[in-house]
Parts: C-alpha cells; sequence; structure tokens
C-alpha cells in the first residue's frame, strides 16, 4: 500500500509533461497568428475576393494578376461581385492593407514564408 504516493506522484507527473504544450501556450495547442485589419480595410468590410478564398489562395491571385497585367496589358479585375479593383499589388492590395508587418508578414512569420516580392514592389511607411 506505500506504494501509493508514488503512483499518484507520478501520475501528476506523467499529466503534467503530457499536457506541457497545451498549457505553456496558455490554452492554444500553438498560438495561430492573427492579421489585423486597417480601419481602411474594416471600412471596406470585404477584401478583393471572399475571405476563405483570398486566406488560402491569395498568392495565386497575385501571380494570375501580374499574367494579365505583364502579359496581357489588363489592369483591371472584376470580382464575383461584380466590383472592378485595379490589378496591382502596391496600388491595391498595400491599400488597404497598408500594416504589412501586422498583417501580411504575422501570418508568413508562422509558415516561414518570405515572399520576395518586395525586392522590387513598394509598400507603405509604417509608423510605429
Ligand atoms: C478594399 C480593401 C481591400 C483590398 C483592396 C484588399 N483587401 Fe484583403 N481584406 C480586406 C478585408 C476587409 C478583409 C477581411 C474580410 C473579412 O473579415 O471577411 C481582407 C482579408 C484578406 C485576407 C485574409 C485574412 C485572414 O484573416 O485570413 C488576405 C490573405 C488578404 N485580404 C489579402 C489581400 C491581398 C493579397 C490583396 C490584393 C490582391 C488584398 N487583400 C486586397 C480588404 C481588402
Ligand atoms: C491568413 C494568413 C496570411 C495573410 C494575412 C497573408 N498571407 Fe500571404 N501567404 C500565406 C501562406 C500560408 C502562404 C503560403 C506559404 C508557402 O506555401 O510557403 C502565403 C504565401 C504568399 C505568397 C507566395 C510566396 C511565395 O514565395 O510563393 C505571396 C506573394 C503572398 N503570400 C503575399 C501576401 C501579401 C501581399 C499579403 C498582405 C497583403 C499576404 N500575403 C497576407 C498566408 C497569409
Ligand atoms: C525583379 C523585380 C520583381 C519582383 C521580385 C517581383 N515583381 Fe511583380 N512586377 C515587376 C515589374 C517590373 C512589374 C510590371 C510593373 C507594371 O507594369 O506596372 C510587375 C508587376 C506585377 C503585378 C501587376 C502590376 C502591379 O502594379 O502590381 C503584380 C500583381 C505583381 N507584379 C506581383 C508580384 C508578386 C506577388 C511578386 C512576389 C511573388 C512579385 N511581383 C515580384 C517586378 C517584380
Amino acid at each position: 500500500m506505500n506504494d501509493r504516493g508514488k503512483i499518484i506522484a507520478g501520475l501528476i507527473i506523467f499529466f503534467a509533461v503530457f499536457t506541457f504544450p497545451f498549457w505553456y501556450n496558455h490554452g492554444a495547442a500553438s498560438s495561430v497568428p492573427e492579421p489585423k485589419l486597417t480601419d481602411k480595410a474594416k471600412a471596406a468590410k470585404t477584401c478583393v475576393a471572399d475571405t476563405q478564398f483570398m486566406r488560402t489562395e491569395h498568392m495565386k491571385l497575385l501571380d494570375a494578376w501580374r499574367d494579365t497585367v505583364v502579359r496581357e496589358g489588363g489592369r483591371v479585375y472584376t470580382n464575383e461581385n461584380g466590383k472592378e479593383f485595379m490589378a496591382s499589388l502596391s496600388n491595391t492590395c498595400m491599400d488597404c492593407h497598408s500594416n504589412k508587418t501586422e498583417f501580411c508578414d504575422r501570418c508568413h512569420n508562422y509558415v516561414s514564408s518570405d515572399p520576395y516580392c518586395w525586392d522590387c514592389h513598394t509598400y507603405p511607411k509604417e509608423e510605429k
């Protein structure tokens, strides 16, 4: 019967170690990035396309924009709702999402992605 204390202590240690990743991150299995919207984006309410689509496919949309502009000379993008946007990374995306560090970078840092676009394309200067 003397082992009872040891078993309980063992169980407590096991439980603490096993659940460490959970309580260490304050209950979340891992901290997912939370991209922040600018006031301008909030006022616009919607992105150039459906949010779920943007979340997963924005890189493909940017590629498509680049192709239409560079190869076909078309600068207007019309979305599903018939709304028109100028197909431009710096002038359109970065106009609403002018907070690159708190928006684009939050996600990209999380997935260790570092798009090389900024070697040539500009983004608005941010104030701290
Ligand atoms: C007219 C302003 C506006 C423009 C222009 C715009 N966005 Fe957005 N974007 C938004 C808003 C508002 C949301 C959030 C929509 C929501 O909460 O449903 C958003 C959401 C997103 C998301 C998803 C964020 C998340 O929390 O998952 C991504 C990614 C994104 N935008 C990228 C882009 C890119 C890339 C471009 C250019 C191709 C662009 N946006 C152009 C306003 C804009
Ligand atoms: C909701 C999270 C999220 C937001 C917000 C976001 N991205 Fe991304 N982005 C990703 C993910 C995930 C990838 C894919 C990374 C990979 O496959 O390596 C990616 C990839 C990209 C790529 C392709 C990179 C490459 O090397 O192929 C570009 C370009 C890009 N994002 C531009 C932007 C721009 C510009 C913004 C801000 C206007 C933005 N993203 C905001 C999550 C996000
Ligand atoms: C080596 C320099 C360079 C790099 C790197 C680069 N681009 Fe471009 N991009 C250009 C040039 C030059 C144009 C043509 C500009 C014009 O005609 O307005 C262009 C045009 C574009 C356009 C359409 C016009 C506009 O105003 O945005 C998009 C969208 C675009 N690029 C997206 C990207 C994305 C996304 C990346 C990163 C994955 C990227 N580019 C990386 C040089 C570059």
